[in-house]
């Protein structure tokens, strides 16, 4: 995918000129465009090198039936990943973009891709809730795009309290996120959270993968964390990582435990 060259740093409805092509990229960047929610112009490489990234790696076998897009802001993310579903004929997810504030930019992306693409309409719910709060079961991807300091540990919390798959790029690396400072001295701060994030995960099983989401140019904070799950056997709905509750498609902490 190569981004034209738009001049504006946020992306207008005129700027829908830029993206007439067939592609599914374009088609998502005119339906970002066309909802003139004033996007800021990275996203739109970087939520799009995040689904592509995510539909890579999870459709290839046994898709995830539900998608939790943690800390979604506008809730691009999931649109992506729909569109990208779609044009493939895969499975489509339902993804819960959550967010503790729906901004009023995921409401007119809302309409402008629910015009573009209708089959996607009841696909994408967006959830104003708290990260902490989001209960995920084995049959969903967790997926949090930039989620600040130490929400990016609440991500993989609820990844492995719900044997999920994980999708991670953290960022906002701050010394108040507990850290090893000899490590952080060596390799950096960023470098030395994330790869105990990455330890963590493997410690509890996962199989885990980091990588580069995109390049530097798009965002600095692009370092990608991917899990994998220690598989569910056949006829297992049960998840492997130890909890008191059965599972749940989704839900919410509260609603369970009130139920
Ligand atoms: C940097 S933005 C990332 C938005 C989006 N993922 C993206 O890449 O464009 C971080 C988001 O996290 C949300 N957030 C912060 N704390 C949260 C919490 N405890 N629960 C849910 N969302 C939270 C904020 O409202 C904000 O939309």
């Amino acid at each position: 995918m190569r981004m034209p060259p738009v001049v504006a740093s946020r992306l207008r409805a005129t700027d829908v000129r830029h993206f007439a092509g067939d592609s599914t990229f374009h088609q998502v960047a005119r339906a970002v465009c066309t909802a003139d929610a004033a996007i800021a112009r990275k996203e739109l490489p970087e939520c799009w090198a995040m689904a592509e990234r995510i539909h890579d790696e999870f459709w290839r076998s046994e898709p995830p039936r539900r998608v939790v897009d943690v800390a979604a802001g506008h809730g691009l993310l999931g649109w992506f990943l729909l569109a990208l579903c779609y044009q493939a004929r895969a499975p489509l997810p339902v993804v819960y973009a959550v967010d503790e504030r729906m901004p009023s930019s995921a409401g007119k992306i809302r309409d402008s891709f629910g015009e573009a693409f209708p089959r996607l309409r009841a696909q994408h719910r967006y959830i104003v809730g708290d990260a902490r709060d989001v209960e995920a079961t084995s049959d969903t991807l967790v997926a949090g795009l930039h989620a600040c300091g130490g929400l990016s540990d609440i991500v993989i919390d609820v990844a492995l309290e719900g044997s999920s798959a994980l999708a991670l790029v953290p960022c906002c690396h701050s010394t108040k996120i507990s850290h090893d400072a000899a490590a952080a001295a060596k390799v950096g701060l960023d470098e030395a959270i994330d790869a105990a994030r990455a330890r963590r995960l493997a410690a509890a099983g996962w199989a885990v993968e980091r990588d580069v989401l995109c390049s530097r140019e798009i965002t600095p904070k692009n370092g990608l964390i991917l899990g994998r799950p220690p598989s569910v056997s056949v006829g297992e709905a049960r998840p492997l990582y130890p909890r008191s509750l059965p599972p749940l498609s989704f839900g919410w902490r509260g609603v369970v435990r009130g139920s």
